[in-house]
């Protein structure tokens, strides 16, 4: 009952997160998408001098006209909207999601043995360190010298993300290490938002109303995190879906995919706002993050290619003799414990994981090009929690390879 609980609160905290992180992101980009279609006001009617553009759309049934502020109105108006809640829900739903899987099931989601041996609360005490510590350290980087060059900032926080995968991947498993590198970066997003840009913003309204001079530095400090926080959006994201893809997560060199992937996502963003902008939607200088993103992911598509034969080939050597029963076996001790139509409630899952049951052998062949993933890639079992030896291993992929036979 109480993993039936939690399943229900799994799924309702991330319909939550889905939810509130569109929102979130959508206003972003949206602001974003406006700042760079500003164009002077047209029109026969005066302008108020202070206002830096204005874009007209038409949306809904109706036509907009935004304008943009140099700096601010010389009143405020009566009602005035603020964008923070998304961001907030956004996070604190991740983070309850976090615990709810990530820390509950550490030894399913989190710790894989044969990456490092952690106990349950050395995992997820190193796990909140790293998304503390990189805030600290990005935080620090921006109010530093270095965050007044842009270029020396990026570069600073590129070989910092080096650092974090490296690190990451090194501590836990695949599936856990890529969540806190996202787990991570949404953080230092939200904390943009919540010690930063929203602090920079009371302030120019604070000063609009009391008619003072107003500073334009917080707004700049503020405009600096939410450009950061753009190109960190494609990188998380996929993050957050990467646990439907073992072949990224469960690869040999897990670290460079992570970063190839988070790369990628960077230059995609950057293609966006450079075609944005007047001058990219002509230029051919906007469409360069577009080609570094294609090639990479290029390279990466190739360089993670399977290599059948070789897994087949080593199995094949080492387990001359295979029968449907006792695969069945392997199957019924490492795999039914999660993947049956009554789940083992030692692992906490109520209902078989992606409705994948393992319960007669006819299941799992039905199955095969699947589990040859999942084995090949070392995913499953998650953390190995049941144990299955390198040579059950052998034994289940050569019985693949072999076409599922007998
Ligand atoms: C501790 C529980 C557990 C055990 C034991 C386990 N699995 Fe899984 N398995 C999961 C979970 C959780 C998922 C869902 C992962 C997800 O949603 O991304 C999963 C998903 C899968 C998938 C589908 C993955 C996909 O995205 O295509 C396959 C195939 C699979 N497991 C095979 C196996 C095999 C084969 C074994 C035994 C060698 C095994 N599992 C043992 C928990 C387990």
């Amino acid at each position: 009952m109480t993993n039936y609980l939690f399943e229900w609160c799994g799924l309702l905290v991330l319909w939550l997160h889905i939810i509130a992180g569109i929102a979130w992101i959508g206003a972003s980009f949206y602001f974003v998408w406006l700042d760079d279609h500003l164009e002077p006001p047209s029109g026969p009617e005066p302008v108020d001098p202070g206002v830096a553009g204005e874009v007209w759309a038409v949306h809904g049934g109706g036509f907009y006209r935004s304008r943009k502020y140099r700096v601010a109105p010389p009143t405020l108006p009566p009602t005035l909207h603020w964008f923070y809640w998304e961001a907030y829900t956004t996070w604190i739903s991740g983070f309850l999601l976090l615990c709810l899987l990530y820390f509950r099931d550490a030894a399913v989601y989190l710790i894989d043995p044969a990456v490092m041996a952690l106990s349950r609360p050395a995992a997820i005490g190193i796990a909140l360190g790293v998304i503390v510590a990189n805030w600290i350290v990005y935080d620090g980087l921006c109010r530093s010298p270095i965050g007044d060059k842009p270029k020396s900032l990026a570069v600073t926080i590129a070989l910092m993300s080096v650092l974090d995968a490296w690190g990451l991947c090194h501590l836990f498993s695949g599936r856990g290490a890529f969540m806190i590198f996202g787990a991570s970066l949404g953080t230092i997003m939200v904390a943009n938002v919540l010690f930063v840009i929203i602090p920079g913003q009371r302030e120019l309204v604070r000063a609009t109303q009391e008619g003072r001079a107003v500073d334009p530095r917080p707004g700049l400090k503020g405009k600096q995190r939410s450009v950061h926080n753009t190109y960190f959006t494609l990188p998380v994201l996929f993050v957050m879906i990467s646990g439907h893809f073992a072949m990224t997560y469960g690869a040999r060199n897990n670290w460079l995919v992570l970063l190839a992937m988070s790369f990628a996502g960077a230059c995609i963003r950057g293609w966006f706002v450079a075609r944005h902008k007047p001058e990219g939607r002509r230029g051919l200088k906007a469409a360069l993050p577009a080609v570094l993103a294609a090639v990479t992911l290029i390279g990466l598509i190739v360089a993670l290619a399977p290599k059948d034969r070789s897994v087949a080939a080593q199995g094949a050597a080492a387990v001359p003799v295979l029968t449907g029963s006792r695969i069945e076996a392997i199957v019924h001790e490492r795999c039914a414990p999660c993947h049956s139509a009554r789940p083992s409630p030692k692992f906490g899952f109520a209902a078989a994981p992606d409705g994948i049951v393992f319960d007669t052998l006819s299941e799992f062949r039905a199955r095969r090009s699947q589990v040859r993933e999942m084995l090949a890639t070392r995913t499953m079992p998650p953390g190995n929690v049941t144990g299955l030896t390198n040579k059950e291993r052998a034994e289940i992929l050569t019985w693949i390879a072999r076409r599922g036979r007998s």
